[in-house]
């Protein structure tokens, strides 16, 4: 998604915006821009492309004040008349978000005798401040003006040339912070832009609109009520944005998964037993007579849910629905009070996932509990409960260690709602704690697979299709795999629960197929088995990652890879690691951009 940053200082501002960039580079971008007031005027560079380019072509540009952007295209192809900033007389905006009414307000501006130059929304915020500030000089009274007319979700910046010093920013729906530095104030739409000039951040609500200058921030409300919102010190690690030996991201933070479960798991610290107070203050009496559990989340955060679905049932005993946000907040569905609502996002800030949530609330669902890894985002602020996992900054577009330690902390629920049930003895409990405990390291153990898998990937990078099996609790880890595998190297994959194949995509089965498989020694492996068997008799070739203890014998067209240990209900977490990995050594053998894959972005704050 689009990344936003702004600077008011006492010096050139201009590599503090291109180093906020390329910090926000994760979320997706097809192009990029930036403004800043300079001596005579506007003076705007953009490019398409990487921020690189944006760097080399602003070389000789400099100022105290400015805003800078990457864009990832909604309205109008990526292009250089499409990239931000937008620019009307002396005022230039960048913007996150839709804006809805856009056409409504673009034909009355046009009618006006605005002349648009780009297929964008956000230019039509540009020529409405400029049309307000005929009316009120004021910079931050023209903006304020200008939000109380568009509809839709946004974060702005905009900077106006006869008002130098001054940036205003205002945001309904897409993140923004203030950060508060030494030597002047910035924005931007997450802390990792801004930690490079101070870890003071200070979050804006939706509605507010806010002045940055060298010498401080004043926030108001759109209708003119001033406000405070307090300031937070945030504890991101610059270190945890580097890459450091590793090619990619999602090689480092695949290989970070082993610490980001520790650092997760570290709240159980050396006890036999959990309690509730680990999801908040309030969990132990609002878990109380919970009846059910609807989990809403997209995409990988989505397969984390599934996943523990078959956790809550069969250990806890508490019937659980997992529902992909945008489906449930256009659904209408039959409230139930005693729900609690569970949210879980990366981000905390996917645009289906919040408003899945408000949606649940808004029907009297008041049970709600956010497991998220950023703590000052939206689904967290506006959940009752939380849990934050501590994966770190997640910067590859594909999802790893967010998704393996929202399972470690989906476990961790089952086992406070098992005990809060009644259905957890303390033998069990302190059995699964120390299973827990010892994730770290049986991952780590999964990671030496890592030549061996980089291997297999060779073998089928050069196909179109492969298909993903997995039962029971392995069935999300499959969908997973299959995820993983078509967004990051575009190969078509599918993933189905292994009994559904011969229902349909057998048919699909012949040697042009890898067929991957979860099979750990589970209860349902003697079935899986004969299902493995249905594909070898099509030509199918399989790739079987199973366990320790899973006995399936190796033989011409069935390849295996055994992980080193049994992990029994865990086991998921151990599964999706070799998956993770075929992945990424297919995009690079495929020649993929991994991180950033095409049409994806890290952050999906629109619908
Ligand atoms: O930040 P979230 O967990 O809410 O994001 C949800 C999905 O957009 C995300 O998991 C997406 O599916 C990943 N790119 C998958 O790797």
């Amino acid at each position: 998604m689009c990344g936003i940053v702004a600077a008011a200082a006492d010096k050139n501002i201009v590599p503090i915006l291109v180093e906020g960039l390329k910090k926000l580079e994760y979320r997706g971008y097809d192009s990029a821009g930036l403004a800043v007031i300079g001596a005579d005027r506007i003076e705007r560079v953009r490019s398409v492309g990487r921020v690189a380019e944006l760097e080399s072509a602003s070389a000789d540009t400099a100022s105290p004040t400015g805003i800078a952007h990457t864009r990832w295209a909604t309205h109008g192809v990526p292009s250089e008349r499409n990239a931000h900033p937008h620019v009307s007389g002396s005022i230039a905006v960048v913007h996150n978000g839709i804006i809805e009414n856009y056409e409504s307000l673009r034909s009355e501006l046009t009618a006006q005798g605005y002349v648009f130059t780009s297929d964008t929304d956000t230019e039509t915020i540009a020529h409405l401040v400029d049309q307000l500030l005929k009316s009120d000089r004021d910079l931050f009274r023209a903006v304020q003006a200008a939000c109380r007319r568009l509809v839709g979700a946004y974060a702005i910046a905009v900077i106006d040339h006869s008002q130098p010093g001054r940036v205003i920013v205002s945001r309904e729906g897409s993140p923004l912070l203030l950060g508060l530095g030494d030597d002047g104030n910035y924005a931007a739409s997450d802390a990792s832009a801004l930690l490079q000039v101070t870890r003071k951040m200070v979050y804006l609500e939706n509605g507010d609109i806010a002045e940055l200058s060298r010498d401080g921030v004043r926030i108001e409300r759109l209708d003119g009520t001033p406000v405070e919102r307090p300031v937070h010190v945030s504890e991101l690690s610059a270190a945890a944005v580097e890459l450091g030996n590793f090619r990619h991201y999602m090689q480092k933070e695949i290989f970070e998964q082993p610490e980001a479960l520790a650092n997760t798991l570290e709240i159980v610290g050396g006890s036999k037993t959990i309690q509730p107070g680990i999801f908040g203050a309030e969990a132990a009496t609002l878990l109380n007579d919970v009846d059910h559990i609807l989990i809403l989340a997209c995409g990988t955060s989505a397969h984390s849910g599934m996943t523990a679905r078959y956790w809550l049932e069969a250990v806890a005993g508490v019937p659980c629905t997992v529902e992909i946000a945008s489906e449930y907040r256009y659904r209408t569905s039959v409230p139930n009070p005693r729900q609690l609502i569970v949210a879980i996002s990366q981000s905390g800030e996917t645009a289906d996932t919040l408003a899945a949530l408000r949606h649940a609330k808004s029907l009297g669902q008041t049970k709600t509990l956010a497991i998220c890894n950023v703590p000052e985002s939206a689904i967290v602020r506006e959940s009752a409960l939380r849990f934050i996992t501590r994966a770190g900054p997640e910067i590859g577009v594909a999802s790893t260690k967010a998704f393996t330690t929202q399972l470690a902390a989906l476990f961790l629920l089952t086992l406070v709602v098992a005990k809060v049930r009644g259905q957890l003895g303390a033998d069990q409990e302190s059995a699964y704690i120390d299973q827990l405990r010892h994730l770290p390291v049986a991952v780590n153990k999964v990671l030496t697979l890592e030549d061996e898998i980089t291997v297999w990937a060779r073998r089928f990078a050069d196909k179109q299709h492969a298909l993903f099996l997995g039962r029971g609790r392995h069935y999300p880890i499959a969908l997973e795999g299959a995820l993983k595998l078509k967004e990051i190297s575009y190969i078509h994959a599918e993933a189905y629960p292994a009994g559904e194949l011969k229902h349909g995509p057998l048919a699909l089965v012949d040697a042009n197929m890898p067929v991957i498989s979860v099979a750990p020694a589970d209860d349902l492996l003697e079935k899986l088995k004969s299902n493995l068997q249905e594909v070898r008799a099509r030509g199918g070739e399989l790739y079987v990652f199973a366990d320790a203890d899973s006995e399936i014998p190796e033989s011409e067209g069935v390849h295996m890879l055994r992980l080193p240990e049994h992990y029994g209900l865990l086991s998921p977490i151990l599964h999706v690691i070799p998956l993770q990995l075929l992945s990424y050594h297919a995009a690079l053998v495929k020649g993929t951009d991994v991180d950033k894959p095409r049409n994806l972005a890290k952050s999906v704050t629109v619908e």
